[in-house]
């Protein structure tokens, strides 16, 4: 029996394919060098005692998982789930580590239930894949978190590998890992305006599809063709439709331009995706809008969008990969105007 296990998992930035998941559509998400580490340590008896560097002590029995409301939700969801589909699991210290910031949009939440559930697979000899593994994360939050997020973060998280993005059909959860090439770079930063999405405008976005695919007669918006009538949908949900069906579409396009490595035109494919997230599906801010506007001004900004479930949080830019330290020059500005703090959080500080 393992003594004490460590396994991290990185966070993830969605390159383009937002709101989209919860419709069965395409997305186009990319591991972070950031990391969320997670040790576990098996006890002979007493609680789940969790210590974590970013959100403080917490502790609950095993067998009593309560929803709080708080962030120890994510573990005690997990052990809740494992034990309602039979795992046997036993007393543990949990030790946490974060290098992924909390409320960027950028997964530190998937981040965190992929960790735990590697560390407790390797503690407790699980026969768990890294698809059920984002299967279970995704559950989690949905049924004991309480936010009905999709299944891109925890399977971007599961299934990331360096160097390259993953492009999943969020219908069949077929993926493929596209090789980023050499003349492409990103450049994240996070607004200072933190997201939640166990805030009530993430779900009601969902709501809101849900109700117009029941009026176009569709299983989901994945099934809305680009010329079809939208007639029976009232403005809003007219709006949000659009946003989904073009964005769809955005996602095969922006594969194909990382496959020939056409940087200009993801950058073009990027600003669309902003003006569609700003305006029809209106999950931006105005600060996020500034920042985008701030990082098309550079020379080598190809194009700049909102990434993540919005309301805040970070954007992603496509930059020529001699960029520099644009993403610097970028946050500078930007603290000018806003007085916010921006992060930069890709190409990471170096040492
Ligand atoms: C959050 C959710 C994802 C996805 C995005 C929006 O990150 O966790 O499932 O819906 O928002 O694209």
């Amino acid at each position: 029996m393992a003594e004490r296990v460590e396994e991290s998992a990185p966070g993830r930035v969605n390159l383009i394919g937002e709101h989209t998941d919860y419709n069965e559509g395409f997305v186009l998400p990319m591991g972070l060098p950031l990391r969320t580490t997670v040790a576990i340590e098996r006890r002979n008896s007493g609680d789940v005692e969790i210590e974590s560097d970013a959100r403080g002590h917490a502790s609950y029995r095993l067998g009593e998982e309560q929803r709080t409301g708080e962030w120890v939700d994510y573990v005690a969801g997990t052990t809740w789930l494992l034990r309602e589909r039979g795992t046997t699991l036993g007393p543990m210290r949990v030790r946490v580590t974060t290098e992924v910031p909390l409320g960027s949009g950028l997964s530190s939440s998937a981040s965190l239930l992929v960790a735990f559930l590697r560390a407790l697979r390797r503690a407790f000899e699980l026969s768990l894949d890294d698809l059920t593994i984002a299967r279970l994360a995704q559950e989690v939050e949905n049924r004991f978190v309480g936010a009905r997020v999709g299944i891109m973060d925890p399977m971007a998280v599961s299934l990331a590998a360096p160097g390259s993005a993953l492009f999943i059909d969020t219908r069949s959860l077929t993926f493929e890992r596209i090789a980023i090439p050499d003349t492409m770079a990103f450049v994240v930063i996070d607004s200072g305006v933190a997201h939640r999405l166990s805030g009530g405008g993430y779900n009601q976005r969902r709501a809101e599809c849900e109700e117009a695919a029941r009026l176009l007669g569709v299983a989901s918006l994945r099934d809305v063709a680009a010329d079809a009538s939208l007639d029976a949908v009232p403005e809003v949900l007219r709006r949000r439709v659009r946003h989904v069906v073009s964005e769809n579409a955005r996602v095969l396009e922006a594969r194909e331009a990382i496959q020939q490595a056409d940087a200009p035109r993801l950058g073009q494919l990027f600003s669309l995706s902003h003006a569609s997230l700003r305006d029809d599906y209106e999950v931006s801010v105005p600060e996020v809008d500034r920042l985008v506007e701030l990082a098309e001004a550079e020379p080598e900004i190809h194009g700049a969008r909102i990434t993540g479930g919005g309301f805040g949080g970070a954007i992603v830019a496509v930059s020529r990969p001699e960029s520099g330290d644009v993403g610097a020059r970028i946050a500078a500005r930007y603290e000018r105007e806003t007085q916010r703090h921006a992060d930069v959080l890709l190409p990471p500080a170096r040492g």
